[in-house]
């Protein structure tokens, strides 16, 4: 049986075969044969805008795999730092390119004193971190004039490094300015997450240790959130990418686009809709609510899942664990019987609506002390590694510079008419 499809111009009566290569057919076959005749799509519903060997998602098996390795395996026997080596070469690291990748990132989190002392303390008192990330990831690329290199490969292992490793110090900065605490310097006596930690919570102590519990579950957080393959934020990053910016400012762009609510933003939703609830007697007015059209239940539901999400299982054992030092969340009863009802529900059965990475992600960092406003944040620190590997990988495959089509829905052409000639409104 030939892998392709027979496509039939109705209008002439002509016949064409187009072959299906690795699960998708070409746009560009199709547009050669038939110009002029666009697919509409307009979310990428139905379009794989790209071809990549990084990520493996199944969305209805429940499957999700990094460069093969089972998201699952890499969560409970791998650290942050060694999964974005994985996903920036394709392999895990041995033991000395893993020493020498860890030395390299530990030595370029310093950021530099203008970033922190001009640029970040310019923000008004109350500004949100994230959009001081957004703008100071931005700002990096006026620091590094050889960022805009991106085809010499020293200069493009630099900038990922520095990315890599200057998203916490950003980070926490941002947080610490947020709620008016001096900045701290990095530690790089610490690992990876402890280094944030200490970053975020150092008060006067000469060393910050971080209970190891919190810091693997923060680790363990990271590695469920290094990527997720043409996400929003992952698609600004190639969109921007694309026209060879360079990648402090494709990646202020992916930031951008995980500041939203529908994206990043949703943990942050949990808890608030969580909240609102309050406890778990209204929980079932509040899903029959939802039903009525009245909202969404946030951190349910997912573009590519049509099954339970396989982080939010790893993150639920997880949030045992943390729960286990911090005391558990209030919210965490609310949470477990509102999936309860939602898992029996025809409503959601029948939506294939399941709970999200994002359903208790937001339980576990409020446990851990972090204010909701860090929620994207933290989402972005280990996202990096998964934008800059799909930038690098869309880079070395000479990819064009995206460019949709669109249809034309708007007025034919018509004379300009001068502002006496209009009338009381237009
Ligand atoms: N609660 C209630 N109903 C929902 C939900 C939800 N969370 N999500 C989808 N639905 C319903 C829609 O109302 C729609 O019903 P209908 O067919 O009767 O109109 C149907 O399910 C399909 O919904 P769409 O919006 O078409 O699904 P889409 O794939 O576009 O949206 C999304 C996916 C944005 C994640 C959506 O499920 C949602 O808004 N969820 C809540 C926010 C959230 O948790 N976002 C995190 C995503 S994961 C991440 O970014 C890391």
């Amino acid at each position: 049986m030939p892998e392709s499809i027979t496509i039939t111009d109705n209008r002439n009566g002509e016949t064409y075969e187009i072959p299906i290569v690795n699960g998708g057919v070409s746009a560009i076959e199709w547009s050669k044969i038939l110009p002029g005749i666009w697919f509409v799509d307009p979310a990428f519903m139905s379009t794989a805008a790209a071809e990549s060997a990084i990520t493996y998602l199944d969305g209805t098996a429940g499957i999700l795999r990094y460069r093969g390795y089972p998201i699952e395996q890499l969560a409970e026997q791998s650290t942050y730092l060694e999964v974005a080596y994985l996903l920036l070469n394709g392999e895990l690291p041995s033991e000395n390119q893993f020493a020498s990748w860890r030395e390299d990132v530990t030595m370029h989190t310093f950021i530099h004193e203008n970033v922190r002392k001009r640029f970040l303390d310019g923000f008004h008192y109350d500004a949100h971190p994230m959009g001081m990330l957004v703008s100071a990831v931005a700002a990096l690329s006026t620091f590094y004039l050889d960022a805009k290199d991106i085809f010499d490969p020293t200069s493009r292992q630099k900038q990922i490094t520095r990315l890599i490793a200057k998203m916490p110090t950003l980070a926490a900065a941002a947080h610490r300015f947020s709620v008016g605490m001096p900045f701290v310097y990095p530690d790089n006596s610490l690992d990876f997450p402890s280094n944030f930690l200490s970053m975020m919570w150092k008060v006067a102590e000469p060393t910050y240790h971080a209970d190891p519990v919190l810091s693997r579950a923060l680790d363990i957080l990271f590695i469920l959130h290094a990527d997720h393959e043409q996400n929003c934020s992952t698609t600004a990053m190639r969109v921007v990418g694309s026209s060879h910016a360079d990648p402090y400012s494709a990646c202020a762009a992916a930031c951008a686009a995980l500041y939203g609510p529908r994206h990043g933003g949703a943990n942050e939703a949990v808890i608030r809709m969580l909240g609102e609830i309050g406890s778990m007697d209204e929980v079932p007015a509040f899903v029959e609510a939802v039903k009525a059209g009245h909202g969404r239940l946030q951190g349910f539901g997912h573009r590519v899942y049509k099954s339970y999400d396989p982080r939010a299982k790893i993150i639920k054992r997880t949030a045992d664990e943390v729960f286990s030092i911090t005391g558990k969340n209030p919210l965490l009863d609310i949470a477990l019987k509102l999936e309860e009802i939602a898992l029996n529900d025809e409503y959601f059965i029948s939506r294939r609506l399941y709970p999200n990475v994002d359903f208790y992600s937001g339980l576990i960092y409020q446990a851990m002390g972090f204010p909701l406003e860090m929620f994207p944040v933290l989402f972005a620190i280990p996202r990096t590694a998964g934008w800059l590997a799909h930038w690098q990988e869309m880079l070395d495959q000479d990819s064009k510079i995206a460019r949709p089509r669109q249809l034309f829905i708007g007025a034919d052409a018509r004379d300009y008419v001068p502002m006496a000639g209009r009338g009381a409104s237009s």
